[in-house]
Order: structure tokens, then sequence, then C-alpha cells
């Protein structure tokens, strides 16, 4: 039983018996935590109460002070108007010890989720393009929150909707005929695409009828010609093969691929029930829904020449995911520059009259930057994720020859720390803030780093694998120091993180907490010798070392980074 609820249970109990008749039913949310752990565990302020009670809070702590009395309570003090528990620090280690020991790698899962569905739409990169570091972000806050979900019983769809609709595939269609060749569909090089598109905006510039070209590739394309598909299909293959190397790496799964593309065939149910339903307008030749009155552009469904739209297609999708997979919720992990994209489809919707448009949610997140750059494709200024990687790894491999020259298989080592300090560096932040990565700060051991995360689960497990044949009962009288008892809080609290980050879609609330839970081990094992011979103390240290270890192993696999044995 947590600590929480067994104190709410116990003021519950204390109000019943002061003031008989008080209808005040406390509540885990009301309870606190004191900013200085020399206040108390938990504290509970009486404000709320004083009004029902007509008596002053001090009064009310009082009170229900002196009707407390539990085993698992040390004290119960009363400042100003709050109630403020110590625990009883034995008991305390004892209960939270045997509770995660009890579920060792699943410690903070939960059931909550079952029999609901989330929808996770994220990475959704574009066909013909590199994986750049702008689509970062979105791969892993939303790689992070499924596992997230996973873990607390849900059961998750992860989809890819790929960008792989839209004139310019007819353009670089027409380029690859004037310039392109097998060889380089052979090469698998997405660079050569990219530089064929480039190439086509300049050229077309002297020459119009090469805008004329892409314009009637498109057709082709719409119309299901052979020749375009085959050219179309081995453009997609050549940029799926390119960006799973890079989803291997980052250990990124989807459930579905399914693009823009994908809905093509269910373009005109969404059309005719959006003009039955009486919501489309004529502006200037192309149909739009007026959104005029919540403040809005009006959202454009078809254009002149009657061909979809982004949005058209993100309503489509949206009402195929409502009806295949039925959700409680549908997240879309994509940059803040879509946000009245989002906010347009969603209204849409709701005008649709689909009461579940409730449940769409758009899962923003800031730039991404690079040691203070901001990025432009137009500018030449962008950097690849293969190519990030690859210097995570070899810094990584720098560091590691350094620190411990003797390390087997270094690569795969270097391979997880590298991609480990990029992941937490994109997850450590809140969401919406903009991330600026820089290379001495990601890499740092010491700092609020993967890096740092990783090297003390290695220390743990290091620990662990010298305690080998301790033998003693842990005696849980060793873990009442104050660096084990906050240590101990921390673990206790990991279960609240998880569900934080689930219901806030903000993974940086468990990174938080593992920076935390290695910070404080660090603190204890700097302070305590942890192995000092086969007894109880020992045995209880031990233990401690453990648990760190299983929940740090937890922690980081919720936000998709490894943690390496030895490093
Ligand atoms: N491909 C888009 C881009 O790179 C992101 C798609 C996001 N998902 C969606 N359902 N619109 O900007």
């Amino acid at each position: 039983m947590d600590m929480k609820s067994a104190i709410v249970g116990l003021i519950n109990q204390a109000i019943g018996a002061a003031f008989p008749g008080a209808d005040a039913p406390v509540t885990d949310a009301m309870l606190e935590v004191p900013p200085d752990a020399a206040l108390g565990d938990y504290a509970f302020p009486c404000f709320r109460l004083s009004k029902q009670l007509r008596m002053a809070p001090p009064k009310i702590a009082q009170a229900l002070a002196e009707r407390i009395d539990a085993p698992d309570i040390a004290t119960v003090t009363c400042v100003g108007g709050y109630l403020n528990f110590f625990f009883n620090r034995r008991n305390f280690a004892e209960h939270t010890l045997d509770a995660i020991a009890a579920q060792p790698d699943r410690w903070g899962s939960s059931q909550e989720g079952a029999g609901r569905t989330v929808c996770l739409d994220y990475s959704s990169v574009n066909i013909a393009k590199r994986f750049h570091i702008g689509h970062l972000p979105s791969t892993v806050i939303g790689n992070s929150l499924k596992r997230i979900y996973d873990f607390l019983g849900y059961t998750t769809v992860g989809i890819n909707h790929l960008g792989d609709w839209g004139t310019q595939f007819g353009k670089m269609i027409a380029a690859y005929k004037h310039w392109g060749d097998e060889d380089m569909i052979a090469s698998g090089s997405v660079q050569a695409l990219q530089d064929l598109y480039v190439r086509f905006h300049r050229e077309a510039e002297d020459d119009p009828t090469l805008e004329e070209e892409g314009r009637a590739w498109f057709r082709r394309i719409e119309e299901g010609d052979a020749e375009a598909m085959r050219i179309f299909e081995a453009f997609k293959d050549m940029t799926l093969k390119d960006v799973e190397r890079v989803y291997d790496i980052l250990d990124v799964r989807f459930d579905h691929y399914t693009g823009e593309s994908f809905y093509n065939d269910k373009m005109d149910r969404v059309v005719n029930e959006l003009r039955d339903k009486g919501l489309l307008t004529e502006s200037e030749g192309a149909w739009v829904v007026d959104l005029e009155p919540y403040g809005m552009p009006p959202c454009l469904i078809l254009k002149r020449d009657g061909a979809t739209l982004y949005a058209t297609r993100d309503i489509a999708a949206a009402l195929y995911r409502k009806e295949t997979y039925d959700f409680s919720r549908s997240l879309y992990v994509v940059a803040y520059q879509q946000d009245l994209h989002f906010r347009q489809v969603f209204k849409v919707i709701e005008l649709m009259g689909y009461p579940w448009a409730k449940d769409l949610v758009h899962v923003a997140f800031g730039m991404v930057s690079y040691e203070g750059q901001a990025f432009s494709t137009r500018a030449g200024n962008v950097l690849y994720l293969d190519d990030l990687l690859a210097r995570a790894q070899e810094k990584a491999l720098d560091i590691i020859r350094e620190k411990s020259p003797d390390l087997e298989d270094k690569n795969t080592v270097a391979r997880q720390v590298g991609v480990g300090a990029l992941v937490f560096s994109a997850l450590y932040n809140s969401r919406i803030k903009d991330v600026d990565f820089w290379w001495d700060r990601a890499l740092n051991f010491d700092g609020e780093t993967g890096p740092y995360v990783q090297y003390t689960h290695a220390r743990c497990c290091s620990v662990l694998r010298k305690a080998d044949e301790i033998s003693a009962t842990p005696d849980h009288e060793a873990l009442t120091d104050d660096e084990a008892q906050a240590l101990l809080r921390m673990l206790s609290r990991f279960p609240e993180a998880v569900r934080d980050a689930a219901a806030r879609y903000e993974p940086s609330a468990v990174t938080r907490a593992v920076t935390e839970i290695a910070k404080a081990y660090n603190k204890y094992y700097y302070e305590h010798r942890i192995l000092d011979g086969d007894n109880g103390q020992t045995a209880a240290r031990v233990l401690l070392t453990r648990v760190v270890r299983d929940v740090i192993r937890t922690g980081l696999g919720l936000i998709g980074i490894h943690a390496p044995e030895r490093m």
C-alpha cells in the first residue's frame, strides 16, 4: 500500500473522529510534498476545511494531529495550518523496497489503461527527404509516450503518417526522367533524390515547361499510371530503407506506416460528408470550411483543380483511426508550427458532429537547434540524423576509450551512450521548450545527461556484481539516514512520475525522475560504504542498490534509452 493513500486514509479517519458529520473527504491530490524534507514527508493543508468547519486552520491541524496514531508514522506536527507527516523511516524503507522488489521490472506500471486505446502519430517523415534533426523530437517523444502508455496498460497504435502525397512528387519524377537513372535508384541515396528536387527548381526558373511536365507526372500518379507508380514507389522504398536504419538505431517501432497516400480512396467520402452536412463553401473556385466564427482562417478542403490537401487527408485519417481502432485518445506529436493546422482540423471534425473530436490532441514541441544555430533547409543549414548518430557514437567511443580502456564490446556501448545522450537531451526539458543541442553538455558523464544516468546504472550493476555472495537478511534500520530516505522517497514516487508523464504527454517527467534518482543514489554512494562485510546493514544497502538499478533501467526504457551494464 502506498504511503500517500495510507496517510489520506488516516486523515479521513481523524476528520471523522474529530468532526463527526463533516463531509470533506480528503483525496490524494490534496497532499503536498513539502519543499524541504525537514518539514516532513507529506503535508496536508487544512485551509480548505476551515470554511466548512468554521474553525481556524491551525486549530483543525491540532485536532487532527491528536487523533493520528499509526505504526508507519513517526510523528505528526502542526505548523501554521499544515499537518506535517514524518514517516517511520525503518518501516518506510521496508515497505518501499518490498513493493519494488515484488515487480522489479514493472515498478510504476499499472492496468489503468486496460480496455482503452491510444493512437500516436509520430515521426511522420516525408518521402524523398533525408531524416533531419527537425524530426527527432517527434520521433523520440512519440516513441516514449507509446512505451509509457503500454506500461500503463493501454493498447497503443503507433502510426507513421508519411508525407507521401503532393505535386512535388510529379516534379521529382520529371526531374528523374531528365537527369536521373536506374543506378541512382539502385544506390538508394536519398540525398540524390533531394538533389534532383533542388535541380528541378533551379532549372525550372529558365524553363517553364518543366513545371508543366511535373504537373503531368503528378496527374499520372493520381491516375495510377504504371510507370509513374513504379518510379514513385521506388522513391518511397529508398526513403523508407533510409529512415528504417535510423529507427533501428533509435529502437523506434511503428505498428503502421499509413501515410497521406493511404487515404486516396477515402477522400470522396470526406468531401461528400462535409458537403452533405452543409459545411463546404466556395471561395475563389476552391472549397473550404469557414472557421471565421472560431477566429481561424478557413480550412482548405479542395483546391480549384479538385486536388485534396494536407488538412483533407488529416480529416480522413482521423475518421479512419476512430473507426479502425476506436481510440479513447488520438495524439499527434508534431512541431508547434502546425498548431493552427491541427486546431482547424479538430474544429472541422467537431463541426461534422463527432463528439470524439475532443479526444484529438496535438502534442506540440518547440524548435530544435544545434549549438546555438537554428536549422533551415533553405539556408543549407541542416543536420541529418544519421550523421548526428554516427558522431554521437564516435564521441562516446572516444570518452569510453579514455575512461574504461578494458571495456568489452566498446562499440555497442558507445552506440547506446551516444544515442542515449541525444535522446535524453531531447526529452529532458518540457517538450514545448526549444531544444538546443550541445555535444559537450549532452555527453557529459557528470551533469544532468543520459550518460550520467546510464553511468549510475552501470555503477549499481558493478556494486551488485561484487555483492554476489551476501546472504544476510536486510536490516532496514540501516536505511534510516537522510540520504537513503531521500532516495527511497524518489523511488516510491516514481509511479507518480509515470502517470504524470502520460497525463501531460510529457516524457520529461520520467527523464527528470530517473535523473533525480541517479543523483540521489550517487550522493548516497559517496556518503555510505555499501559493501562492508556480510551483515544486515550491507544486505539492506545492496537491496537498495538493486532496486535503484531496476527503477533506473525501467525509467530509461520508458524514454527509449538502453541501460548498459558496464561503461
Ligand atoms: N509529414 C509532416 C511534416 O513533416 C508531419 C505529419 C504529422 N502528422 C499528421 N497527421 N499531420 O511536417
